[in-house]
């Protein structure tokens, strides 16, 4: 099926859906972007998503080319178009098209390039890797010093799935100054006792919504949290590991750098967030 997708206002086939060389998203990684979830056809944590675009966009000093009402609308509209029961919603804004290539932003800001797409994935959240747990390696956070935009600058991430790949592991986990960052698209989180440990917010890391999301979660159901910086070392010693994003909500981590974590099987304590991450989200889904 040819899927519908949005470009600047339009809704167009997918081969219809073009961009001019031009673009600073494509010249400079000049652009921003979000993932929404879709469960049983409504989006998971909207809300979030749309105040951290904003602040994204802020934060590089371009205009939010819609409302969140807007966002919303196009969202939906794209959902039904293309019949997504479970999947994703996957928009980007960049700088727009300058007409040629220069360094400087253009002055004053331009039309920006807003594009979304929508991606099926049926039975999202019965991923069977909840069962078995994922295992990672650690490889050094070489990435830029603000972490916390949601640029579409992914190949260092894209490097980190590469390098997990070739291991014959799921994924990375990056570490600067000898503590883990987060995961290459997912915060990371270990548990010692009935302690969730995961780093601090700053410009570090990306602020996950689901992360948000789920240390609200686990202070309502009595678990303590500790936002701190954690060592790979700690993290093979500790009870339980998992991560948390938008696609894969929380998932259990089995195995670091070829050390198993815990009992080597996905803990009790992530299993239950992921339980109660899903249940909530679904009660709020729109
Ligand atoms: N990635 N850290 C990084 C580096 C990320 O790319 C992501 C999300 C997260 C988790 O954020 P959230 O809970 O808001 O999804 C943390 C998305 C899913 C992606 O790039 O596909």
């Amino acid at each position: 099926m040819t899927r519908t997708v949005y470009l600047n206002g339009e809704y167009l086939p997918e081969a219809e859906a073009k961009i001019s060389i031009f673009d600073r998203g494509f010249l400079m990684a000049d652009g921003v972007y979000e993932v929404t979830s879709v469960l049983g056809g409504k989006l998971i944590d909207f809300a979030g998503h749309c105040a951290r675009l904003s602040r994204s966009l802020a934060e590089l000093g371009m205009t939010n080319p819609h409302t969140d009402a807007e966002w919303q609308a196009i969202h939906h509209e794209l959902v039904t178009r293309n019949a997504v029961i479970d999947g994703m919603v996957y928009l980007q804004v960049t700088r727009g098209n300058p007409g040629d290539r220069s360094f400087a932003f253009p002055d004053p800001e331009i039309a920006p390039t807003v594009v979304l797409f929508t991606q099926s994935n049926p039975g999202l959240a019965d991923n069977p890797m909840a069962k078995t747990g994922m295992k990672v390696i650690s490889i050094p956070d070489v990435r830029w010093g603000r972490r916390d935009i949601k640029t579409v600058q992914l190949l260092y991430p894209s490097m980190g799935k590469m390098a997990a790949k070739k291991a014959g592991v799921d994924d990375s986990w990056f570490v600067e100054d000898g503590h883990v960052t987060e995961g290459t698209s997912n915060n990371a989180y270990i548990i010692k006792g009935n302690r969730i440990i995961t780093r601090q917010l700053s410009h570090d890391i990306l602020h996950g919504i689901t992360r948000a999301a789920v240390l609200r979660f686990a202070v309502e159901a009595q678990m303590e949290v500790e936002e701190r910086p954690f060592t790979i070392a700690e993290a093979q010693g500790a009870d339980e590991a998992f991560i948390t994003s938008a696609s894969a909500f929380v998932m259990p981590v089995v195995e670091v750098d070829g050390v198993a974590v815990g009992t080597g099987a996905p803990g009790k304590i992530a299993a239950r967030l992921r339980e109660i991450y899903l249940e909530e989200m679904l009660k709020s889904a729109i």
